[in-house]
């Protein structure tokens, strides 16, 4: 059986420069056999931890907030590759990709984390020509730093500058390397 690709789109536009990223990672890691599953997380719901330390008791797996991320939990344990996709909004990723991240600290126990050792990739878009003024670069130094921190595999970033929706579809290099970052997850 292929590998199983999860694919997490924090834009609230689903046809937008984002998701675009995102479909094009999909086809490479499916032409290439694997398994894709896409979650857009907007709309979903998905609230902020609340620290309350609940998925530090033995008695509790994950996290003890029953929302939508009860859904994503397992998608997110049996991946083997999992894709983060956001636009920056204020010089970091969106605030429902950060809503997502922070709730992966129900994965982690004295063991570590569930999310160690699988791989990661991720894809921005941002209107700003310049990857530094726009906040990708900070997005993708917070990116570096949790999966550091969770011991996971960043196997490959994709981002790149447009402003309307879809736009992104007309720079056929970066959607070339979003194809073949999709082609390498499916087959690492
Ligand atoms: C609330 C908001 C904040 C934004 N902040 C930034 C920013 O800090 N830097 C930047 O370059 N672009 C910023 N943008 C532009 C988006 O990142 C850009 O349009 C991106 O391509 C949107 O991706 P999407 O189509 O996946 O939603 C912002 C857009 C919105 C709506």
């Amino acid at each position: 059986m292929g590998r199983k690709v999860m694919i997490a789109v924090g834009s609230p536009r689903k046809r937008g420069n984002s998701s675009t990223l995102a479909a094009e990672v999909a086809s490479g890691a499916e032409a290439a056999g694997a398994q894709v599953e896409t979650f857009h997380l907007h709309g979903m719901d998905i609230k902020p931890c609340t620290a309350c330390g609940g998925c530090r008791k033995k008695t509790h797996v994950d996290c003890v907030i029953k929302d939508d991320m009860q859904k994503l939990y397992p998608k997110l344990r049996s991946a083997d590759a999992i894709v983060i996709a956001s636009p920056i909004y204020w010089f970091t990723f969106s605030a429902q990709t950060k809503l997502f991240i922070d709730r992966w600290y129900g994965l982690g126990s004295e063991e570590g984390y569930a999310l160690s050792g699988k791989k990661f990739a991720i894809l921005l878009s941002y209107a700003d020509a310049d990857p530094f003024l726009s906040g990708a670069v900070n997005a993708l130094r917070s990116f570096q730093d949790a999966l550091r921190f969770i011991e996971a595999d960043l196997v490959g970033m994709v981002y790149g500058s447009a402003s309307e929706a879809g736009e992104i579809k007309k720079n056929k290099a970066l959607m070339k390397e979003a194809y073949e970052l999709g082609r390498k997850l499916a087959m690492d």
